[in-house]
């Protein structure tokens, strides 16, 4: 569903991202780990087709993101590292404007995907506040919903539970795993034990150079069953 390929990306005279490649198939929830600045949110922003890479090239479900954005951007939900821009509108208004660019415009159209989010998110509370005045954790899962609303079959997560408090953690992690039989997940994260209990696979990328491709039982049992903390250490260490 996601095939990665040689990819390049330089800012100016920074290399960010230096040859990566990888494959990830659907009911595949693959966990990018790596130091801050190894490239991970760089890559996630090429694969989305917010970014155009220098080098190489990335496919989601066989378009090109480069060639074809608007039918990758289709395929995908993104949830950016930062929260979502537009403070002013209210939870509700955010949703149904992004519901809108996704071609919802009807109210029929819009209210079921809404309700359902808002739902899935747990934002039911909220959501005539307006983002500006929400707390970084409910920012965060407004991000979320706005990633699920067209039930897209590709999800990219920049750190999904970054910021969320330990129930929601669970909460997200739960539904991550749940949506991914049928969809293909590419979340990152820098907790451990977020990639031990929901990843099927992991990559650890570490100065933009993929250093790992594996499932979390193979790296340590190829690592005598150290602890993935160690492990992590250990492989990008360098870039301390
Ligand atoms: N727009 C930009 N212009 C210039 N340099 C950038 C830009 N975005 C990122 N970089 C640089 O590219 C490198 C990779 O950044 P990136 O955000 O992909 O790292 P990351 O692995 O997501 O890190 P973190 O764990 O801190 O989120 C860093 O050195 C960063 O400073
Ligand atoms: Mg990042």
């Amino acid at each position: 569903m996601i095939e990665v390929k040689g990819l390049v990306k330089d800012y100016g005279a920074l290399r960010a991202v230096d040859g990566v490649s990888f494959t990830v198939r659907r009911g595949d929830i693959l966990g990018f780990l790596g130091p801050n600045g190894a490239g991970k949110s760089t890559t996630m922003k090429v694969i989305t087709g917010f970014l155009r890479p220098t080098a190489g090239c990335a496919l989601v479900g066989g378009h090109d993101v480069t060639a074809e954005p608007v039918a990758v951007k289709r395929l995908v939900g993104y949830l950016p590292e930062n929260a979502p821009a537009y403070p002013e509108m209210t939870v509700e208004e955010f949703l149904g404007f992004v519901a809108e660019t996704r071609g919802f415009r009807t109210a029929a159209q819009k209210q079921p995907r809404l309700d359902r989010v808002i739902g899935l998110c747990h934002l039911g509370p909220v959501r005539r506040q307006s983002i500006e005045t929400l707390s970084k954790g409910y920012k965060q899962r407004v991000g979320l919903a706005q990633a699920l609303l067209h039930d897209p079959p590709v999800l990219v997560l920049d750190e999904p539970t970054d910021g969320l408090d330990p129930n929601q953690k669970h909460e997200v992690r739960n539904l991550i795993k749940q949506m991914a039989a049928e969809k293909t997940v590419i979340l990152s994260t820098h907790i451990l034990e977020e990639v031990e209990a929901i990843c099927t696979r992991m990559i650890i990328i570490s100065r933009g150079k993929v250093v790992v491709d594996d499932t979390p039982e193979g790296l340590r049992a190829r690592h005598a069953g150290a602890r993935l903390d160690e492990i992590f250490r250990t492989l990008t260490q360098t870039d301390q």
